[in-house]
């Protein structure tokens, strides 16, 4: 893994150590530090992880300062504007395009599996009407462990591989199944006659007693959503998959953490946070002025949600495509969005404002997302389900990268300790 190598050189005292330089395939260079606390018993610190790399990998690459975002090598504006989403997926979880029959091979073993078991409804009926959608969904996916324990060993390639099959076959009947529990409407089965995208907008918005009938420029809009959503590299949720999974734990459990992990507003939660602070900064008379000198203001906790990026210095290319469909979305719809004007103004101004051009804050994949899904209908706290949906391929793909890799070892950081010094224990009578 990784190409080509040179040393870096690391003085610490009178001594002299060579770290190796491991140069990736586009040139991003990484010293690796594997033997620095043998060779020095010095850690490295970096707090947030900002410097660091946890594995070489070769999923998704992101050049942060151009702007660019690739699956497997190929522009994700392409596989989004060309590829339907599970073929996508299987471009991510084995690395190439698949051909005619290994598409339909790939979506006959999903298609097969996109029953829940039927006692796993009683699950959902545990739930109060008030359980937000993403606390069900991680919930019901962990239960998977226990109805579909004979996929749980990851070291056995054909477990690993159904698990994988039943993982992405179940996400949006779970997914859907959790909605209607939120809305108190009975639950609608996968139809298995329809695309991925299309079974899931029909779980969840048809009802037993009417036929449902498919927007194709919404099915079409959910397809390229999920496929611009679907892996960005060591974010948050898949180091966690990757960290959880590490222990050898099954898919299931390992799929479940990253969905508590991208709940977090400073993550894929930022989708429906972003939707209720443009909602009220409508609500409080369109005051773009208050709000960017609030998110401006290092004591005040409010924050341009759906901007700003740990990697982008430059636009989201997600956030690009993201806009476009909102565009023809609207121009198909109401012909005008009070949210999706505001949306433009405020970038507008922000991207003028020399607090947002020295930090490089952009737009990032949440900021126009919501918009889109309001307009289809989803409801806002179902807005980071969705990311879920879109983003359990990748999540699935660096779990199996992962697995088959040989030098694959549980995920264990070290840490530096700046508590007391050792100090004995004072009877609690004379304490
Ligand atoms: C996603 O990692 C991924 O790839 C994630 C993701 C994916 O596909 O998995 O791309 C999806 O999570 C997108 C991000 C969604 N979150 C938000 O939109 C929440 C709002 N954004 C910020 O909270 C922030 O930008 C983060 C969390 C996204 C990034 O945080 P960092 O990298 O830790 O940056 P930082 O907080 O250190 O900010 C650097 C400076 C600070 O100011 P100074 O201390 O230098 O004065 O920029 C400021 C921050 O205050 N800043 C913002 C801001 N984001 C950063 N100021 C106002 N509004 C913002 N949105």
């Amino acid at each position: 893994m990784g190409t080509g190598s040179d040393m870096a050189k690391l003085r610490l005292g009178d001594n002299e150590y060579d770290l190796p330089i491991r140069v990736g395939t586009e040139g991003n260079r990484a010293i690796d530090i594997a033997k620095l606390f043998a060779m020095t018993g010095h850690i490295a610190l970096d707090d947030g992880f900002a410097n660091t790399g946890s594995i070489m990998s070769t999923i998704c690459y992101i050049d942060g300062e151009q702007g660019i975002l690739r699956y497997r090598g190929y522009p994700v504006e392409e596989v989004a504007e060309q590829c339907e989403f599970t073929e996508a997926a299987y471009l991510l979880i084995f690395g190439e395009l698949p051909n005619g029959e290994q598409l339909e091979a790939f979506r006959g073993n999903i298609r097969r599996h996109t029953l829940l078991h039927e006692g796993m409804k009683a699950i959902f009926a545990g739930f109060p009407p008030y359980a937000h959608p993403m606390a069900i969904l991680s919930a019901v996916v962990g239960a998977l462990a226990i109805y579909e324990k004979e996929f749980g060993d990851p070291g056995n390639p054909q477990q690993r591989l159904l698990a994988m099959h039943r993982m992405l076959a179940k996400m949006p009947t779970i997914a859907a199944f959790s909605y209607k529990q939120s809305v108190g409407q009975p639950f609608v089965y996968p139809q298995n006659d329809l695309t991925y995208c299309q079974n899931f907008l029909n779980m969840m918005f048809a009802v037993p007693s009417e036929k449902y009938k498919i927007d194709p420029d919404f099915a079409e809009a959910l397809n390229l959503l999920l496929i611009l959503h679907a892996d960005h590299g060591q974010n948050c949720s898949t180091s966690t998959v990757r960290m959880v999974g590490s222990s050898n734990v099954n898919l299931f459990s390992s799929i479940s953490a990253g969905i508590y992990a991208l709940w977090g507003t400073l993550h894929g939660g930022a989708n429906e946070a972003c939707i209720n602070m443009l909602e009220n900064i409508a609500a409080d008379g369109r005051n773009l002025g208050k709000y960017i000198d609030k998110a401006k203001d290092p004591d005040d906790p409010f924050r341009l949600v759906g901007f700003g990026h740990r990697i982008y210095k430059n636009y989201d290319p997600r956030a690009t495509m993201c806009k476009a469909v909102c565009n023809r979305l609207v121009k198909r719809f109401a012909g005008q969005d009070p949210l999706f004007d505001l949306a433009q103004e405020l970038e507008e101004v922000a991207l003028s404002d020399p607090y947002f051009i020295e930090r490089k804050l952009y737009p990032n994949v949440d900021f126009y997302s919501g918009i889109i899904y309001r307009i289809m209908g989803i409801p806002k706290d179902m807005f980071t389900v969705l990311f879920c949906l879109g983003r359990l391929p990748g999540w699935i793909a660096h779990w199996r990268e992962m697995h088959l890799s040989p030098d694959k070892r549980i995920h264990r950081p070290r840490q530096l300790y700046t508590g007391h010094t050792k100090r004995s224990v004072v009877p609690l009578i004379k304490r």
